[in-house]
């Protein structure tokens, strides 16, 4: 296979008795398999792990054979319960802006680099020295990330030479799962989007930027849509998987748009995003235009319908109560009885802030080198009030977030996805931070549902969205708004305009 102009789409008749999808997701702890109904049942599911390895400070790797291995062993085992007949199609979703380096035999050439590294300040400046931010914003969505597939390849090339000259091939995390699977290279716009390297007036690469960086826009793969077949299920993926060789594959989504397509988010339901306290904390808003902030605060996404995201992220939100809790000596599952302990105490946590920079940041100030803190301690602060601070400043970046988004439209309601948040609790401060309705489904689904569901809209079907379970309306609290100025007087200004 070479990289065509085209993209590349398959069309194959789908296989009349099958009655599942199977939606994957290839996440950051581990790989993620499940087999849906048309109207979104989950069926069977099964998942395999692998390893994080960060061999130096601020890099993180994984080896793409490793996602392949623990994509057959998941596949293997759900096939076994599902039957390879009843698979009717089967999409992909994973980890953002990864870089899979691959040789002239699809062969990847080292581990690739994944979403939250942070060895590419110097590529970042070099992106910015070539096209200024302003004009990047404009033209790609976002200004240049250290996260970002196209800080990576530079870094390739500038660190790893010999690596880099052997490059034919720069794949995202889920589409190297897609190769293995079809034999097709190739991508989707929530993922290319993603790369800092992507034009949203072309739909296509932004050849003028590659050019001005002395890249080959021939490493890039074509795009089709989040809902195209691109490929069959080869003979050799079928023996490792035991899927049915020619089941249809489906170009899926980036996890955060996979996500949100099994919300049912986007065209079919304007007004509505979603918010995740996992790991790191998402706000997820629909538009209708690639209007990115002129400040590239917040990300600008393609989304998997054909319209538009934006995306904040907090890079420290469960993130941070885990590692308070572990400070604290809180034991993983006690971890639940001392959020609900710190939310019963006043609002504003007696007079302490917490700024949630463990990580760096994000969104809205784009800094890995922001570091968190504590403030505003006494002798009289409570193990209560410091858990409620780190509760607090968590919804409070989260805030910041939505303030940059406003300008751009900011969702009527939202819906909760994914893990860490601990109960209604913290959803529902983040609704009082943030005066907004939060949805909880029933079942929250993942990025792998919503691969599932594309694979079902790729057949013509469109999985419905899941029942709301409960809505938890915001209060206004004057004293919530006094822990927030507290909190912004201590974090770094919003913008220029910004005291
Ligand atoms: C989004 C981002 C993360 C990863 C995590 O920009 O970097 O949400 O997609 O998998």
């Amino acid at each position: 296979m070479t990289n065509s102009a085209t993209a590349p789409e398959v069309r194959t008749e789908p296989n009349a008795h099958a009655g599942v999808t199977v939606g994957l997701d290839v996440g950051t702890s581990g790989l993620k398999a499940v087999a849906t109904t048309p109207d979104g049942n989950v069926i069977t599911e099964a998942s395999a792990g692998y390893p994080l390895d960060t061999p130096r400070p601020g890099w993180t790797e994984q080896h793409p054979e490793a996602w392949w291995r623990a994509a057959a062993e998941a596949l293997a085992t759900l096939v076994a319960e599902v039957g390879a007949d009843r698979i009717a199609a089967l999409g992909v979703s994973g980890q953002m802006h990864g870089m899979v380096p691959l040789d002239d035999g699809d062969r990847p050439i080292r581990p690739a680099l994944l979403w939250n590294d942070q060895r590419t300040g110097v590529q970042v400046r070099a992106i910015e020295a070539a096209v200024s931010r302003t004009e990047l914003v404009r033209r790609t969505g976002n200004p240049a990330v250290t996260g970002f597939q196209l800080p990576k390849v530079l870094w390739l090339r500038d660190e790893e030479p010999e690596a880099f000259a052997r490059v034919r091939t720069i794949l995202f995390p889920k589409d190297w799962i897609a190769l293995r699977l079809t034999g097709a290279r190739g991508t989707e716009p929530t993922d290319a989007t993603g790369s800092g390297a992507w034009s949203l007036a072309d739909r296509d690469w932004d050849r003028d930027l590659l050019g001005r960086l002395d890249l080959d826009p021939a490493l890039f793969p074509v795009a089709a849509a989040s809902d195209a077949i691109v490929g069959e299920v080869t003979r050799a993926a079928a023996d490792a998987t035991g899927l049915r060789p020619g089941t249809p594959v489906v170009a899926g989504a980036g996890d955060n748009a996979a996500a949100a397509t099994a919300l049912g988010l986007g065209r079919a339901a304007p007004g509505i995003g979603s918010i995740s306290l996992g790991t790191s904390g998402v706000l997820f808003a629909p538009v209708a235009e690639p209007v990115p902030d002129p400040l590239g605060r917040v990300h600008l996404f393609a989304h998997a319908d054909g319209t538009w995201t934006l995306l904040g992220v907090t890079l420290a939100a469960a993130g941070s109560l885990a590692w308070w809790a572990r400070r604290a000596g809180v034991a993983d599952e006690g971890i639940g009885a001392a959020v609900a302990r710190a939310l019963g105490r006043p609002v504003g946590a007696g007079g302490v802030t917490f700024l949630p920079y463990l990580a760096g940041e994000r969104s809205p100030f784009l800094d890995p080198d922001l570091r968190g803190g504590f403030h505003g301690l006494s002798l009289a602060t409570t193990d209560e009030d410091l858990t409620r601070a780190v509760l607090e400043g968590v919804v409070f970046s989260l805030r910041d977030v939505w303030r940059v988004m406003e300008p751009l439209g900011t969702p009527e309601r939202l819906l909760a996805t994914g893990g860490g948040a601990r109960g209604d609790g913290w959803l529902k401060l983040a609704a009082d931070a943030l005066q907004v309705p939060i949805g909880v489904p029933r079942a929250i689904p993942g990025a792998a549902h919503g691969a599932a569901a594309l694979a079902w809209r790729a057949l013509g079907t469109e999985v419905p969205a899941p029942t709301v379970d409960r809505w938890i309306e915001p209060t206004e609290h004057p004293a919530l708004d006094e822990a927030y100025a507290r909190f912004r007087s201590l974090a770094p200004a919003l913008g220029p305009d910004d005291g």
